[in-house]
Parts: structure tokens; C-alpha cells; sequence
């Protein structure tokens, strides 16, 4: 058995998981897409977030529009994009479980007569009802080439729980081996765990690129694809095997593969049929390399 196929095995303990995701399915509708451990939603998170029971989701993963004139946006005044935001963000708080966690992925927008590239957690600081573990730096090496200010290399994620003192951090599960001295002692004793290095609140971790002899391997027609190695660590460090996720802004699918992949349930919500089918697609895929056992 291959070791990724070995990781969608479920241990006895998942029962009340299944239970949890087949509960919440059961008032979201008709998905475009499911499975034993994920499903995909053609709609609008504003509305199906609404139908999502309390305290269902253990780790809510997302980046939303970030109101920058996409293909997938209208842009709005910096006013209505920060309502917009809160009415949301209250959705998703009251969804995640007591001792769950939420991650938002957050890059910039120009506001008039303030800013060329606001930083967005600055902008929607208020707008967020958790409370904030730790803001991550994701660094990737490329982009577009400025002319008139640094060529942008980052974007965050912010990590937030509901409860600081009752949350997961999985530390051992995304150690970083990359050590330079493994085997120095001290008082007979190695300094470094032999798992790795606690990775930082700096990810240096590529972006998925486009484009003829450069394109990632998990590149999709989605103009705004997560990395799976960003979503990965996320999702091993901070829930645990057979808990639900959630994506409501699905784009092409990424949490959904990084989370089955890991043995967890996961639920997406996509507002454009091209997307939710785009990641239902994909998700078919990857269940044709890795099928459930
Ligand atoms: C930044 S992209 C997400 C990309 C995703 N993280 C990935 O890895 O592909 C945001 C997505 O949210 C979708 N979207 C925008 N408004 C939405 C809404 N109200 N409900 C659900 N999806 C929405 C957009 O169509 C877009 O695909």
C-alpha cells in the first residue's frame, strides 16, 4: 500500500466524524460533488453558511476575494469591502467548534488617497471576531517586478482560534528536518529534536506558478490556487485525523485535496459553477491516484 493511500485509512474514533459531516451535508443540499470525506458547494458562503450547524467545523481555511478586480470579484469601495468582510467572518465564527481554529490567507488592496498596497489584515482588524494565535509570513520567491516600490514577496496567514486557551498545535507533525547541525550534543544530550526545527512564523514556500516550462505540477486554470505545502502544514499543525474542514471560498479546490489527503473530512463552498466544477474534477483525480480504502 502506497504511504499516501496508508493516510486515508479511518481509525474506529472517526465514526462521530462521519456522523458530523454526513449531519451537516444533510442541510446544505445538493453538492456538486461528494464523496465519503468531502463535498463541494455551488453557491454563495453568505447564504450556506447559514444552513452549516454551530460548532461543526474544527478548522476553517480560507482566503477570500481580496477586492483587487479579479476575474471572480467586482471590486467595492474599501467601506463596503470591510462589511462585506465582517458579515462573513461572523458566519464562519459562529460555525467552528469551541476549541477549532480559523486561518486567513490575507494580501493587499490599494485604498484611495491611503494606500497604494493596504495591507488587508489592517483593513479588517476589526472585522475578525476570534482572537489572533499568530500572523504568519508566507515569502515566495516569485511575482511581478516593481518599478516604483520593493517587488511584493508575501502574503499572510492569520491564525486565529475561538478559545486561547483550548486550541490544537500539532508541533511534531511539521517539524522542519531541513537542521543544520542534527547531531550536536549538549550535556551528552542532542540540542536539536531529531523530528526537526519548530518551521517559523516565516514560510518560505513557493507559489503555484503559470506559465510554458515554469507551471507548478498542481496548477489549475484558477487564477488564485493555494500552494498544497502552505494548506498541508496548516492542516496537520493545527486539527487532528477524521475532524471536519471547511473552505468557503474553494477556488480550485486546494483545501479539499490537502485535507482528504490527511485524513480529514472537508466541505468547500464555491460561488461560480466553473470553479466547483473545476475542483470537483480535481478531487475526482486525485481519488483515481489515491483511491479511498
Ligand atoms: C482567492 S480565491 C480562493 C482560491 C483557493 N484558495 C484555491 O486554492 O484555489 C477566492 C474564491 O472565492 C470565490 N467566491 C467569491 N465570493 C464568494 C462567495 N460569496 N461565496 C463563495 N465563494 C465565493 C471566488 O469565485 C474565488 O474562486
Amino acid at each position: 500500500m502506497p504511504a499516501a493511500a496508508k493516510q486515508l485509512t479511518r481509525s474506529p474514533g472517526d465514526v462521530d466524524a462521519q456522523d458530523q459531516f454526513e449531519a451537516t451535508l444533510a442541510r446544505l443540499g445538493r453538492p456538486v460533488y461528494r464523496d465519503e470525506s468531502c463535498a463541494i458547494f455551488n453557491g454563495d458562503s453568505l447564504e450556506l453558511l447559514e444552513a452549516v450547524p454551530r460548532g461543526a467545523i474544527d478548522l476553517c481555511v480560507t482566503s477570500p476575494p481580496y477586492n483587487i478586480g479579479k476575474a471572480y470579484e467586482a471590486v467595492m469601495s474599501a467601506e463596503a469591502y470591510v462589511e462585506w468582510s465582517r458579515t462573513w467572518l461572523e458566519k464562519v465564527h459562529s460555525v467552528v467548534a469551541d476549541d477549532g481554529a480559523f486561518w486567513l490567507n490575507l494580501g493587499y488592496m490599494p485604498v484611495a488617497g491611503r494606500a497604494k498596497a493596504m495591507p488587508l489584515p489592517y483593513l479588517l482588524w476589526e472585522a475578525v471576531p476570534f482572537y489572533l494565535i499568530q500572523e504568519i509570513v508566507w515569502n515566495y520567491g516569485a511575482g511581478v517586478a516593481a518599478r516604483h516600490s520593493f517587488s511584493p514577496r508575501n502574503e499572510k496567514f492569520l491564525w486565529y482560534v475561538k478559545d486561547p486557551d483550548n486550541y490544537t498545535f500539532n508541533l511534531d507533525e511539521v517539524r522542519d528536518p531541513d537542521v543544520k547541525y542534527p547531531n550536536q550534543m549538549k550535556n551528552g544530550k542532542l540540542r536539536c529534536n531529531p523530528l526537526g526545527k519548530n518551521p517559523s512564523d516565516v514560510w518560505a514556500l513557493p507559489k503555484v506558478t503559470s506559465g510554458a516550462g515554469r507551471s507548478s505540477k498542481e496548477r489549475t486554470p484558477h487564477p488564485a490556487q493555494f500552494p498544497l505545502a502552505v494548506i498541508q502544514r496548516i492542516i496537520r499543525a493545527t486539527s487532528n485525523r477524521g475532524q471536519l474542514l471547511l473552505d468557503p471560498f474553494l477556488g480550485s479546490g486546494s483545501l479539499i485535496e490537502a485535507a482528504i489527503a490527511d485524513g480529514r473530512f472537508a466541505i468547500g463552498i464555491e460561488i461560480r459553477s466553473d470553479y466547483a466544477t473545476l475542483s470537483a474534477d480535481r478531487i475526482k483525480a486525485f481519488r483515481r491516484q489515491i483511491p479511498l480504502i
